[in-house]
């Protein structure tokens, strides 16, 4: 108990660089120390990862809240190596997709809920938008259930949106019909190192009382910078020959960098081909 409460307050004060209270006596403790000692794991050890396990671990995920109970989220398990490969091919820069014990891919399913209404012969005219973002939306509540059961039992994963580079390509691999589209994949698999902490925005930042307020964001977004620099200092500049070297070179600028190139703008193309509306 005094170990989690330790333990809490230090992943926390290196996450959001604050102090924050946690009373011995609250339950659950061991949960929370668990949750807030996150770390996304690229290495893993050289053991398989039981079948039964990634099973039951399917079964915890999708136990999740389903909007409206619809249930619009499939977990699709990587297992052939040919597929796998294919998904590989199209994302060169992430050798431990091809690493990892399991790959599985979590996909949007907005296919079964108009072929109910139609098995139904009922009319089905929420066809818009929301139908998209509410698979989308399961999709990721049941792939972070995932993550938490796989960290329940010590498993290490990393979530890999990149799948989206070329989500044909993907849809094609994997078979995807109608309607059915990848959110993310993760990779899993024992952890082969500890991993570190990556510190986030602070609270004041992204935690709001009731309503947003007047705020100077730059003033935060630079205090972030340079506490992040402090702890985990970017080992490499992106893009370095059309930014140049910067002299201090923080979150915000990463992400700026990053961001200035265009990249997924046949997504939106790629789920209206698979039958979404998003009007
Ligand atoms: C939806 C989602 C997609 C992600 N996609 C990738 C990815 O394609 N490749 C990768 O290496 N990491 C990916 N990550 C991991 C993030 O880079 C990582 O969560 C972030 O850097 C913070 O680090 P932490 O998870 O260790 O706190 C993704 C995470 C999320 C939640």
């Amino acid at each position: 108990m005094a170990n989690d409460v330790a333990a809490i307050k230090t992943a926390l004060f290196e996450r959001f660089g604050e102090d924050i209270a946690v009373d011995p006596s609250w339950p659950g403790l061991d949960a929370l120390a668990r949750i807030t000692g996150h770390r996304s794991h690229r290495r893993f050890a050289d053991r398989p990862l039981e079948p039964g396990l990634l099973r039951l671990l399917c079964a915890c995920a999708l136990s999740a809240p389903s909007k409206s109970d619809l249930q619009q989220c499939d977990i699709i398990h990587v297992a052939d190596a040919s597929i796998r490969k294919a998904i590989v091919a199209t994302i060169p820069d992430m050798p431990w997709i091809e690493d990892a014990p399991a790959f599985l891919v979590f996909a949007g399913n907005g296919g079964r809920l108009p072929r109910l209404s139609h098995l139904r012969g009922k009319p089905f005219p929420n066809d818009h938008l929301d139908q998209f973002f509410n698979a989308a939306v399961d999709a990721a509540i049941v792939m972070a259930t995932f993550m938490q059961a796989a960290a329940a039992v010590g498993l290490g994963f990393c979530p890999i949106s990149a799948i989206r580079d070329h989500p044909q390509t993907v849809s094609d691999a994997l078979g995807l019909p109608d309607r059915v589209f990848p959110v993310a994949g993760l990779c899993i698999g024992w952890p082969a190192q500890s991993g570190e902490i990556t510190p986030r925005l602070s609270l004041s930042t992204t935690v709001v009382e009731n309503s947003y307020r007047e705020r100077d964001l730059a003033a935060e977004i630079d205090a972030y910078d340079r506490r992040r620099a402090q702890l985990r200092p970017y080992r490499r500049q992106r893009n370095v020959e059309q930014w140049g070297e910067a002299k201090f070179y923080g979150w915000s600028e990463d992400k700026a960098r990053q961001y200035a190139v265009l990249t997924r703008d046949d997504f939106g193309r790629f789920v209206r081909k698979k039958g979404f509306c998003l009007d």
